[in-house]
């Protein structure tokens, strides 16, 4: 079935995305990606790569963003996205979204842009508080434009991007009642009956919100050192599962299943009977030693990246990058006629459709 096929039928629309900052990891897989994959079958799926968004802090940098367009999208198709089903957004080739971008961040306070837990934390962390450029907080603007340019349903995400889900309703509120004239009161699932152009969009987090990296402490990211990639070898997921520091020496000794080998047994290792056993034998420290575990979990990753690595060579294979800028293409030819078809109205609510005439009256036949 193709994505065509799939809008025929109206599924309720889903848009996520990542940035692009390099491999992907095992924290994407359980955080969202997981989710994305399973989730083709019953919605209507796009998925943005946000190389604008990559701008903010590597504005000098074109070719390092270009190169990490080009990686993510490889571990997306060899994680399991499915391009006959679902449409990649490569967010610069769809203008609709950076001019939604604009509109909708003259319904947003400034202040309450610099509130946004998310933004302030990202700051902070990058150590950019009193150096960010102009255009750094914009980024979280553009994310609401990103999600609303499709008037998407649902936006699968990880916990750390919640705060980002919850402006996009508050300016999707807005906007409708600005332009549309929806009563603020109106109940979110009720704003599209109601006359607005925008769904109120909910967040959906994973099954585990924040992986432990395999220091056993901090989240897992590549910029600590601390990730599983999605394309590393079983001798690579051997070794750094094996890293994984527990305190817990004696195979007799109890042990603690909140610790982080536990959350990775509680997340790889796919039979839950074997789940709820070897929780049990830690527990009573009944002759299990982390080793054996930390062998077990290695063997779970590897189940799990092995068609992901084959996948993944095909393609790697020299030639292929045709291939992957044409998939690119199509695709963006895809979400520029949904985002196009909200633009125009968006234009047309807020009295700027000047000059637009034709594709006014498309519309209006359209309804
Ligand atoms: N900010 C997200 C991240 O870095 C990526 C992103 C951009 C996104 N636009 C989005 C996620 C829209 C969900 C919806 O992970």
């Amino acid at each position: 079935m193709t994505a065509n096929d799939q809008s025929s039928k109206a599924l309720p629309r889903i848009l996520t995305g990542d940035t692009p900052t390099g491999r992907l990891h095992l924290g994407h897989w359980v955080g969202s990606l997981e989710n994305r994959v399973r989730l083709q079958s019953d919605y209507e799926c796009y998925f943005l790569i946000a190389n604008l968004h990559a701008f903010t802090t590597r504005a000098d940098k074109p070719d390092e963003i270009a190169r990490d367009a080009i990686e993510i999208l490889k571990d997306w198709l060899a994680a399991g996205i499915d391009p006959e089903r679902s449409t990649i957004v490569m967010q610069s080739a769809v203008p609709a979204i950076t001019e939604l971008t604009w509109h909708l961040s003259m319904l947003l306070p400034f202040n309450r842009v610099m509130r946004n837990p998310t933004l302030k934390d990202e700051l902070e962390v990058k150590g950019l508080v009193d150096k960010h450029s102009f255009g750094f907080p914009l980024y979280a603007v553009g994310q609401c434009a990103d999600i609303l340019a499709f008037r998407t349903a649902l936006v699968p995400v990880g916990e750390d991007q919640l705060a980002h889900i919850e402006m996009c309703r508050e300016v999707a509120r807005r906007f409708n009642h600005t332009y549309c004239d929806v009563d603020p009161a109106t109940p979110d699932d009720k704003h599209v009956e109601a006359g607005g152009i925008f769904a109120i969009p909910q967040g959906l987090v994973g099954r585990v919100g924040r992986l432990v990296g395999v220091d056993g402490v901090q989240k897992m990211s590549k910029s600590l050192g601390n990730a599983i990639f999605l394309t590393d070898t079983p001798a690579q997921v051997k070794k750094k599962v094996a890293q994984l520091y527990t305190g817990r020496v004696d195979m007799n000794a109890p042990g603690d299943t909140n610790n982080a080998l536990f959350q990775y047994v509680r997340s790889f290792i796919q039979d839950p009977a074997r789940v709820a056993e070897l929780e049990d034998r830690y527990r009573r420290g009944d002759a299990i030693g982390d080793g054996h575990i930390k062998a077990e979990v290695a063997q779970a990753i590897d189940t799990l990246l092995a068609p992901m690595r084959e996948r993944r060579a095909k393609y790697d294979a020299p030639g292929q990058e045709h291939a992957l800028e044409d998939m690119i293409a199509t695709h963006a030819a895809r979400a520029n006629l949904v985002t196009g078809e909200t633009l125009g109205r968006v234009r047309e609510a807020m009295k700027l459709s000047f000059g637009a005439r034709g594709a006014r009256a498309a519309l209006r036949s359209g309804r």
